[in-house]
């Protein structure tokens, strides 16, 4: 039963956490969404920088409020990859510094990992096999989980993630940064039916579509094309209308992917992770297609969908109890598959 520290870097969240397996004793996150929102996206050499001036308070405040002492941590963490080198080696090197100060082991911990493990700690009896829909800022994934470390990706998107296609259209339509949140919330009083949009289905050599990939860059493209078509025609845009049918359409391919892969591998459990696991439609259209198949849909709440430092270390501590540690000489990837997670285990 380890109790792990844990830090989170890989993006635009400072965010510290103290976990027991699968129960959250703090969970700190300092945002840095007003600072970048001022450029519409985020600056990685700002990230890197605003990391480095959070980090010491937010992994005392995180101990603070665990109410632990150094000596009841068992080990210590840190995302490694996949994101921005410059903010993954800010909080690398401080996991790797308390590991030293503190005699713990230390461990690399792969983000799109801790998105899945985001699920143990509101369902803590889950247990694998299930299937994991990765939607988040720069990943969107469907991904067989067979056990701690063994994943097994069946579906991606083959352009923009399910998030960046959020942010980039939102920025079309004026709606600010992040988008995902911004075009939910206008979404809710347009007409999801207004735009007839293109789902960006991927076409197989042999003929016929890939039942899990995705694609949104055409789908932008699509919304691009429209924006510039209804201000010529009219001068003013109908947002709403344009936000819900944009939405509607992610989510109901989404959706599609999800369920076929659950349906054709014999799972029976899709967890949902990342932030667009936020959008309140995909978790509409999620539910009532699990509904019709006897499937179930899990959701973790809104603080473990998008970035945290909590769902780190709910990895980390498996992997702790499981014995695996990583070595001190571990760097940073902006890329690693998730097939590869082991290899951050091995000495
Ligand atoms: O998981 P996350 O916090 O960071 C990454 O690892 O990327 O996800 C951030 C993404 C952003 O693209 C944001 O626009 C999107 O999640 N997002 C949403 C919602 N809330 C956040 N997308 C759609 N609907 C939402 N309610
Ligand atoms: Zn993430």
């Amino acid at each position: 039963m380890a109790t792990v520290l844990a830090i989170e870097t890989s993006c635009d969240e400072t965010a510290v956490a103290v976990v027991k397996n699968r129960e959250v004793y703090s969970s700190i996150i300092s945002s840095q969404i007003l600072v970048h929102r001022q450029y519409g996206g985020v600056v990685p050499e700002i990230a890197s920088r605003q990391h480095l001036e959070t980090m010491n308070e937010a992994i005392s405040l995180a101990i603070e409020q665990a109410q632990l002492k150094w000596g009841q941590i068992d080990g210590i963490a840190a995302t490694c990859a996949p994101g921005l080198v410059g903010a993954l080696l800010v909080g690398l090197t401080a996991a790797k510094t308390l590991a030293v100060v503190h005699n713990k082991p230390f461990l690399g911990v792969h983000h799109l990992e801790g998105h899945i493990y985001a699920t143990y700690l509101s369902e803590p009896s889950l247990k694998p096999p299930f299937l994991s829909l990765l939607v988040s800022g720069g990943h969107t994934s469907l991904i067989y989980v067979k056990e701690c470390g063994i994943y097994e990706t069946l579906g991606e998107t083959r352009d923009d993630a399910a998030g960046e296609a959020f942010d980039k259209v939102a920025r079309l339509l004026q709606l600010g940064y992040p988008g995902g949140p911004a075009i939910d919330k206008i979404a809710r009083s347009g007409n999801p039916q207004a735009f007839t949009l293109p789902e960006g289905k991927i076409s197989l050599p042999g003929g016929g579509y890939h039942p899990y990939d995705a694609s949104f860059s055409g789908l932008k493209t699509a919304v691009l094309r429209l924006v510039q078509k209804l201000e010529k025609e009219s001068g003013s845009l109908p947002v709403a209308d344009l936000a819900a049918s944009f939405q509607d359409t992610v989510a109901r391919a989404l959706t599609k992917r999800a369920i076929a892969c659950a349906l054709d591998y014999g799972i029976n459990t899709i967890a949902v992770g990342g932030g667009v696991a936020a959008n309140s439609v995909l978790r509409q259209h999620l539910q009532t297609a699990a509904s019709e198949h006897q499937l179930r849909v899990l959701f973790p709440p809104m603080k473990y969908c998008t970035d945290n430092a909590a769902m780190i270390g709910c990895a980390a501590c498996e992997h702790l109890n499981n014995g695996h540690t990583s070595p001190l000489t571990l760097g940073v990837h902006s890329r690693l598959k998730l097939s590869q997670v082991m290899e951050l285990y091995r000495h």
